[in-house]
């Protein structure tokens, strides 16, 4: 007889972004007329930049012309791409990481889910509070954790790493020795970034101990201020302890055209195995690349007008971040985040939780962000709004926010 992965049922609930939509489609049925301001999701609304799409244009003529046309796309990524990746968003910035380092797929989300595999199922992981879901949720499904424990709304055996107003949303090392450590900074759902020096003391309490450190850099293009880390391989002795995620979704406005990557440096070995191989085999057998179009749109982001283009956008998201920051500090907001990062953190009003603000906001205001609570029990009485929306849509929520 058939068995279910019974670990799938120690998952509380839906989807955190299934959850508020249900939220909103009740509440537009109750209002036909309302305009909703979705600042919720951290979706992209900007059109994909014009270099990326003669790129398309030209990969997609390719794929119609006998000479050029290709099929099935190499297991880890097309050299085209994983060599510029290596020299631009590497070497460039003095970390030492080569082209088979680099390991192309259709997303972070997906690698961040799948990374575990090739960890034994009895590690110990830790996690950031408030974090990401799909680092938890997926170790879960992996049976890595105990069970849901609904009133402290967290998950049994899982090493949770409280970022307060008090560490500046920033975590402090742990008592107890995590085997796989989940940080991610720029931070979603915080916005905080990490200094260099205190990412490098992770990276030595890792090789302390033999942890291995789940670096999440999907936002690493949002930074402007130059004493912060774009990759955690900018720390000395990262190559033998991390392995690290990468996006071009934020970056490029990929959200629907998928790629990301993830980097597994050939010096990382856990108990004298090297995780390289592991990560090659489990990609060949489980995956059949990016596709051939995505990848030459990926390979013109690095191209100097491509660049151009897309740090233009970059800095169009960061002005609404801007926007959103100054406008709710104005009016009594405590905020944080939106200076490096397109996320805004802030405090709900004395005495209301995550999830009524959520319904204040949209029966006041009109405008949907995300509960704190939905990043984990660090994340109550916190709420998130993103930078992600168009000018006019940002401009016009906080105007709407302010006279609350
Ligand atoms: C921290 C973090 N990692 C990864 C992802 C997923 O990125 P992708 O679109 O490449 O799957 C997101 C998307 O919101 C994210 O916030």
């Amino acid at each position: 007889m058939a068995k279910v992965n019974r670990n799938y049922l120690k998952l509380p609930g839906s989807y955190l972004f299934s959850m508020i939509g249900e939220r909103i489609r009740t509440y537009q049925k109750q209002h036909p007329d309302a305009d909703i301001i979705r600042l919720g999701i951290g979706d992209v609304t900007q059109p994909i930049a014009p270099e990326i799409i003669r790129a398309l244009h030209h990969a997609v003529d390719e794929m119609g012309n006998a000479e050029t046309f290709r099929g099935y796309a190499p297991d880890l990524g097309y050299a085209f791409l994983r060599s510029v990746i290596a020299e631009k968003d590497y070497r460039d910035r003095n970390c030492e990481i080569s082209e088979e380092e680099i390991f192309v797929s259709d997303g972070a989300k997906c690698d961040c889910g799948n990374i575990q595999e090739i960890f034994s199922a009895d590690n110990r992981i830790a996690v950031c509070d408030p974090v990401y879901p799909v680092y938890v949720d997926s170790n879960v499904m992996a049976g890595r954790t105990g069970v849901y424990e609904p009133e402290a709304a967290r998950f049994q055996d899982v090493i949770y790493l409280p970022c307060t107003k008090e560490n500046g949303y920033v975590p402090l090392l742990p008592k107890e020795v995590p085997d796989l450590i989940y940080l991610c900074f720029p931070n979603n759902p915080t916005g905080a970034v990490m200094k260099k020096e205190n990412l490098q003391e992770w990276v030595d309490y890792a090789r302390k101990h033999g942890s291995v450190i789940l670096y999440d850099a999907a936002y690493e293009a949002y930074i402007s201020d130059p004493e912060i880390p774009h990759s955690i391989y900018e720390c000395e002795g990262a190559r033998e302890c991390a392995i690290e995620f990468r996006s071009f979704s934020k970056t490029a406005g990929f959200t629907g055209l998928r790629l990301g990557f993830t980097v597994v440096p050939k010096d990382l070995k856990v108990e004298g195995t090297a995780l390289w191989p592991l990560w090659a085999r489990r990609h060949g057998t489980k995956y059949n690349g990016a596709p051939y179009i995505i990848q030459r749109a990926g390979e013109a982001v690095y191209s100097k007008e491509g660049r151009r283009q897309v740090r233009e956008q970059i800095a169009y998201y960061m002005e609404n971040a801007r926007i959103i920051y100054d406008g709710l500090r104005s009016s009594g907001y405590e905020v944080s985040g939106g200076v490096n990062a397109p996320y805004i953190w802030l405090r709900t009003p004395e005495g209301m939780t995550s999830w009524e603000f959520f319904d204040v906001l949209l029966e006041q205001a009109g405008v949907v962000g995300t509960p704190g609570a939905g990043f984990g029990p660090g994340g109550e009485n916190h709420f998130r709004l993103t930078a992600f929306g168009s000018r006019e849509n940002t401009v016009e929520a906080v105007e709407r926010i302010r006279k609350m």
